[in-house]
């Protein structure tokens, strides 16, 4: 049984205010999702917002991607712990130890703040969609396919105590196979049907990426810029 829901609206807007009229729009039974809270927002209004948004009630998964030496994310994720957000992420590409680091400060800032709520998740980028095999090969200097430097950085990734990874719905079957069952997927590239793809190249529905056996699905335009945000939402709950 779950203990999560699986849609993660992203609420990529400019500012505060937008991000808060949006959510102050969206009518939500039963349990509210995930929100994704990324650089653009977070950087424009600094944890104040992540206080915003807990406050009504949302769980949100702070999409801040670390990447650094291990002490210097250790630290950092042990100040994000205190935001009591509920999901963080890093760069697999930092290592394992990097991972290790950000593992233990996280719990030990959740464990300074009072255990609130359930242990938030940590999850690591593997290969970002935009680099595709030719810029991995040519200018990363990384030999072979994208999946197998995606599922080796997964693999690091629950080595170093993460829970899961951020991948394209077309790779969570093969990460589930080759890390495990329960090592969860975090999914972008998701659209209803008929809804355009902006800058995403690949896209999936959500029927289809949870068939493909994604385990949260990121959804930002195809519920952000809908004209009535609730009614998608409820679509690709359905
Ligand atoms: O609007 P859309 O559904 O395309 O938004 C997808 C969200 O997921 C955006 O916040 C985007 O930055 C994020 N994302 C992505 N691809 C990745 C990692 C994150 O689209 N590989």
């Amino acid at each position: 049984m779950r203990d999560y829901n699986d849609i993660m609206i992203a609420l990529d807007f400019p500012g505060g205010e937008e991000a808060l009229n949006f959510l102050d729009r969206m009518e939500i039974k039963g349990e509210k999702p995930f929100v994704k809270v990324g650089m653009e927002l977070f950087y424009a209004c600094g944890p104040d917002i992540i206080r915003e948004i807990k406050a009504r009630g949302y769980r949100i998964f702070l999409d801040l991607k670390l990447h650094d030496i291990p002490n210097t994310v250790g630290s950092a994720m042990r100040v994000l712990a205190g935001l009591g957000v509920d999901m963080v992420n890093v760069h697999a590409a930092g290592g394992r130890k990097m991972m290790e680091a950000a593992r233990k400060g996280l719990d030990e800032g959740w464990v300074q703040a009072g255990a609130p709520g359930k242990k938030p998740y940590l999850i690591a980028v593997t290969m970002l969609t935009s680099i595709d095999k030719d810029t991995m090969n040519g200018q990363l200097l990384i030999p072979g396919e994208v999946e197998e430097t995606v599922v080796s950085y997964a693999r690091n990734a629950r080595e170093a105590g993460l829970d899961g990874v951020v991948c394209s719905p077309m790779e969570a079957g093969t990460i589930h196979r080759s890390v495990g069952e329960d090592f969860l997927t975090v999914t972008p590239g998701i659209r209803l049907p008929g809804d355009s793809k902006g800058d995403q190249k690949r896209v999936t529905t959500p029927g289809d990426a949870r068939k493909g056996g994604s385990d949260f699905m990121v959804i930002g335009r195809s519920i952000t810029r809908a004209e009535d945000p609730s009614s998608a939402y409820e679509r690709c709950l359905r």
